[in-house]
Formats: C-alpha cells, structure tokens, sequence
C-alpha cells in the first residue's frame, strides 16, 4: 500500500473536509433559501463560521504537536545531560585506571623479583643469614613505599646485632650495644606501631643515646614486627616513615610485613633446624603468593589449590617429574597478573561492566609477562599464558585450540575451573562437588582438554582429591 508522509495526509484531508464544507453546505443552502439576499448572508456566516472552526481545529493540533516537540526536545536534554556524566566519569575511571596500572605494574615486577629471589635460594644454599636478611629488607622497603627507612636486627644473647638499614647509618649502629631489654615491649602479636624506633631510648645511657640518636634518620612513626622461630623471638625487622612524610603505614601494609616475617622465620627455621629444603622453597613461594592473595580478598588459596591439584593431574596423565613440577609452580604463580588488575574490579560484587571484564581477560598475559622477565621462571610463563585458552577454541587471550594450548595449560584449566566453582565467591556461592563434577563432564572435549579432564575424573573416582592437600610432601626435595 503507498505510504504518505504525515503532512500530506494532513493537507489531503484538510482539503477534502474544505472542498467538501464548500460543496454541501452551498448545495443545503441553495435547497432552503431561495432569497439571493439572504443567501449572501448565509454564505459571509458560513465562510466566518469555517475559518473558526478550523482555526480552533489547529490550534488544538499545533499545541499537540509543539507540546510533542517540547518533550522530546527535553528527553533528548536530559539524555545528552547523562551521556556528559557518564563521559566525565568513564574519563575519571580510564584516568584512575591508567595511573594505578602504572604503579601496580611497578609493584608486579617487585612480587616477581621477590619471588624469583625465593625460588633461586635453593641454588645459594651457602647464603648467610645476614646476606638473606639484607636482601629481604632492601626488597621489603621497595615493595612498601610508604617506607622511607628501615633496619633489621638479630637478637642474640640478649643482645642487638644490627645486620642492614636503609637509610639509617648501618655502621654506626653495627658499634652500638643495645640490649634486649631497651626493645620497646609488647604484648600483641604480630605487626606493632610506634612513634619511636622499636628501642626505648629513655633506656640507653646518655653516650649511647646520643650516638644512638646520630646514626638514625628522623622518623614520623615506626612499624616492627618480631622474626621469630619455634615462639622464641630471634630478630626484628622495623620500618620507619621519614619525618617530613606525608605517608602512613595501612592495613595494606601490616599485611605485606606480616608477610615477610613468615618468610623470615621459615628461612630461620630451614636454617637452623629442619633443613627441609623442598618444603621451605614452598613455605616461601607461597608465603609470597599470599601477599598478592591480600589484593584479591576472594581467591584466598586459590593458587595452592589450583598447584597442588594441577600437579596431581599431571601425575594421573603419567608425565615426567619435571613437568610434573612444572605445572605445579604454573598453577602456583597463574594468576599473578591479577595484580595489575585495579581492587575494585577485581572485588567488584556487581555485575562487571564490558571494559571491566576486558581489564581482568588481560591477567593471563600479564602473569606470562612478568615471568619471562625472571631467569628461573621463564620457562613456565607460556603455561601461565594459555591458562584460559579453551579446547574448542573459544578462549582468550590468543583463541587457541586443542592440542596447540600447551598441555601443562590444558590441566591448569581444569585445575583452575575446579577451584572457582567449589569456592565461593563474592558473587555467588560454591556449586556442590557433584555439580562441579557434572560441569566438567558435560564440557569436556568443548571447554576442557579431553586428556586433563579424564585424567581429573579418574582422580574423583580413585577418591583422591580428599588427600590433594597432603600430596606435595611425596614431592619432599623437589618442589
Ligand atoms: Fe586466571
């Protein structure tokens, strides 16, 4: 049917209402007056009384129409109104976006530093005591910035050995004599704030304080926390915020030096008594991958998990120790790109938004990106890669498929999907181990590896997965 534009409909029925008045009316009238006069008469009303009538038809009809134009004119205000916010804020949000990818980039490659640090130790088994303590407070002054100085000393035979300081003149202190007993008590455990330097000065003689006092830089506040092994005190790392500083020690921070201490104390302990060395490398890569775990509050263990799982897969596919070790330290280090993923995406419990989700798909790349910057680690950061790759093709960040994802990804993945859906999470709670189970099942050969799946649905028939926790001592030496 022809369509007609709205205002020819209109003049077309104005016309024929017109045409038509015109028609009939004179045809009425010509019927009943037969006076010319008179019907002259008529004729002057009737055009008077036409030209009312459709003046008042378009009144009504242009105040409709204007009236139409007014609101849609003030809908499309509003609407540009909004789209300016929430340009203004999408701006604000890439702003914020860029400066805190750029800081925790910074911080990513310390984590990593720290961490490749960690795993050569076992290669430098001749490393001192004093040698570990100097570099893990020169790596624990960079990793928290707030920190402008800090010292770390051992406590033996009552007595303070000042073993490194940043900042604070560590030869002048190393000649200093301070006794156990001016250390500033304390009766809770863990991390201690002061506005002095964990020592008592009012305790030292008037010599010692003043050469006390030289040595040592200006400080705001000071923040200490004991290195302790077997519950006896042994040393004492302290951080101090220069005088002059806008900075505070927070949460964040008690966390990190928390931390650090595990690490100290666990190297004390390897030191000094168990020697176990496989368990110690372990104690100390994950004391470190707990730190990152501070950053995303809802995968707490999840990198132990998806290790110790990933490796028991490996095992049940029959592949070779090393590369049974190998996925074990992928699973392990996965996901530590997320670091550079922004807290409040990452711990977002709203639906994420498109970019939001686009940040967090990055992680795989930055995880493989910081690893190849690491001597010892590099070799696994092509697994930490592909951790997200699917078999069907349908994953990220590359869309590999089947058996060009490397096989230590496959199990990884499967590993990784395990623990995400058995654990809850801040949007949703954990799906039950036969749900989970089913998932798998129904997706394995589109979504997971056929081989990695069969292999983790083998380990659930064999029950094993209850024992998961336990297995890495039968890798006692390696790991
Ligand atoms: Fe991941």
């Amino acid at each position: 049917m022809l369509k007609l534009k709205e205002e020819v409909k209109i003049v077309m029925i104005y016309l024929l209402i017109g045409f038509g008045w015109i028609y009939f009316s004179d045809k009425i009238l010509l019927l009943f007056i037969g006076d010319s006069v008179q019907l002259n008469q008529l004729q002057t009303y009737k055009g008077i009384f036409y030209v009312i009538v459709t003046a008042i038809i378009f009144y009504f009809l242009f105040k409709k129409y204007l009236n139409d134009l007014r609101k849609q004119h003030q809908k499309l205000e509003a609407k540009n109104k909004k789209l300016i916010e929430s340009n203004k804020k999408i701006d604000t949000i890439n702003q914020e976006l860029d400066a805190s990818l750029k800081s925790l980039e910074k911080l990513n490659k310390r984590f990593v530093k720290m961490i490749s640090f960690v795993y050569s130790l076992n290669e430098k088994s001749n490393l001192n005591e004093e040698e570990f303590l100097s570099d893990l407070l020169y790596n624990i002054i960079e990793i928290i910035p707030e920190a402008d100085y800090g010292k770390i000393y051992l406590i033996e035979n009552g007595q303070c050995n000042f073993i490194e300081a940043v900042g604070h003149d560590i030869d002048a202190l190393k000649q200093i004599n301070i006794f156990e007993k001016s250390l500033l008590d304390f009766d809770s455990e863990g991390v201690n704030f002061s506005k002095n330097y964990s020592v008592n000065i009012d305790d030292l003689t008037s010599a010692k304080k003043k050469d006390f006092k030289k040595a040592l830089k200006n400080i705001k506040e000071s923040m200490y926390i004991d290195i302790k092994v077997k519950n006896r005190v042994v040393g004492r790392i302290s951080l101090d915020i220069a005088e002059n500083s806008e900075q505070n020690f927070n949460q964040g921070t008690t966390h990190i030096l928390e931390s650090f201490s595990t690490l100290a104390s666990s190297f004390f302990a390897y030191k000094r008594f168990d020697r176990l060395q496989g368990k110690f490398t372990k104690e100390l890569i994950s004391s470190i991958i707990k730190i990152l775990e501070i950053y995303d509050e809802y995968t707490k263990g999840h990198s132990e998990n998806v290790a110790n799982l990933s490796m028991l897969i490996a095992e049940e596919m029959g592949l070779s120790e090393e590369t049974v070790l190998d996925t074990y330290w992928a699973g392990m280090v996965h996901d530590i790109g997320k670091l550079l993923v922004p807290v409040q995406i990452l711990n977002k419990t709203e639906r994420l938004e498109e970019f939001e989700y686009d940040i967090i798909k990055k992680h795989p790349v930055w995880s493989s990106r910081a690893l190849a910057d690491s001597e010892t680690l590099k070799h696994i950061s092509k697994y930490v890669l592909y951790h997200h790759e699917r078999w069907d093709g349908y994953g990220y960040p590359e869309g590999l498929a089947a058996e060009d994802i490397p096989l230590v990804s496959q199990i990884i993945a499967v590993a990784d999907a395990w623990d995400a859906m058995t654990s809850n999470r801040s949007y949703r709670d954990s799906l039950s181990k036969e749900a989970a189970i089913k998932e798998i099942k129904n997706n394995k050969g589109s979504q997971f590896s056929p081989r990695a799946a069969a292999a983790f649905l083998r380990l659930i028939d064999k029950k094993e997965l209850e024992a998961v926790k336990n297995k890495y001592e039968n890798y006692k030496g390696m790991i």
